[in-house]
């Protein structure tokens, strides 16, 4: 099979899922049948799931380009580039380390998260966590790349993102090397903003960084097990509002990944929750 026929098989898969992510966003169907995601994935990466000896096995396109563009265009896989920040290469081979930092998001959530944040053309965009730079390409597509900063903490990781957007004449977008969390003032403000990376509290920055009515999408840490994708409206001074769209699971910016106690993060706590249980099914609500 060869890409074309994996992306249109991708697509269609995708078109069976609930949501439905491309029916109303003819521009979302349109970039994700042109931008090869191939092209952005690196030629050795580990699939996320451990094999029987327990290990994070490691997928070459070299050696068996059948099975590495299998796993590139698999929708609900995501693919890992990067574990311990970088402290484990591609070349030890298989991992035992589930420490993931950086990643191509599988191609379902890519999808659903761009129809969520339904990005106009012009639009100003921030992305939060270039990785790959495959989602700020599609977000080039919609909103012209001269629109576009995509925001990557790790330098390598951003300097490999820059060289394939270049690669593919996406040459426009700012790829900054810098803590996401601050935001990027220098080209606020912003109609829209993107995080692929999860947080536990939305960074303040984002905040005032965004015109009245923009929009903030970013996975969202909950007591639940899941993150959760928090779609919010911005008033532009300071305050943003809006509702968890869908449950997700996501690596966290860097600085917040140590646990914070849910309570600070305007939490309900569970005993906050009812449960009402009957032969008609159950029903739980915040009390
Ligand atoms: C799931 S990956 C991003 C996937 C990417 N959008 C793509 O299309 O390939 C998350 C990325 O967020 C980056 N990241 C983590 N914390 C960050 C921060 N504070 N600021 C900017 N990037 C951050 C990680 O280095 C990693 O590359």
């Amino acid at each position: 099979m060869d890409e074309q026929q994996h992306i249109a098989r991708c697509i269609e898969t995708i078109d069976t899922y609930r949501g439905g992510y491309f029916n109303d966003r003819p521009w979302l169907r349109e970039a994700f049948g042109s931008v090869s995601r191939a092209h952005f994935v690196p030629e050795r990466v580990w699939w996320p799931e451990r094999d029987e000896d327990g290990l994070f096995p490691l997928l070459d396109r070299t050696t068996e380009p059948e099975r590495w563009l299998d796993a590139v265009y698999t929708p609900r896989i995501a693919l890992i580039t990067q574990i311990e920040d970088g402290k484990i290469s591609t070349q030890d081979g298989p991992a035992r380390s589930n420490a993931f930092t950086s990643s191509i998001s599988c191609a379902a959530v890519v999808v659903q998260m761009l129809h969520h944040l339904d990005p106009q053309p012009g639009d100003n965009v921030l992305e939060i966590g270039t990785g790959t730079g495959y989602n700020a390409a599609l977000l080039a597509a919609r909103t012209g790349a001269s629109h576009l900063t995509t925001v990557e903490i790790d330098p390598v990781t951003a300097e490999r993102a820059r060289t394939a957007l270049h690669a593919r004449g996406v040459s426009a977008p700012t790829v900054v090397v810098a803590d996401g969390e601050d935001g990027y003032p220098a080209r606020a403000p912003y109609d829209r903003l993107i995080s692929t990376a999860c947080v536990q509290e939305i960074p303040p920055a984002w905040l005032e960084q965004m015109r009245p009515g923009g929009t903030i999408l970013t996975p969202i840490a909950t007591p639940f097990g899941d993150d959760a994708l928090a779609l919010l409206v911005a008033d532009g001074h300071g305050h943003a509002r809006g509702r968890l769209v869908a449950a997700v699971s996501f690596m966290r910016v860097r600085s917040q990944r140590e646990r914070r106690p849910w309570r600070e993060l305007g939490w309900p706590r569970l005993p906050d929750f009812e449960l009402a249980a009957g032969p008609d099914g159950q029903n739980v609500r915040q009390r």
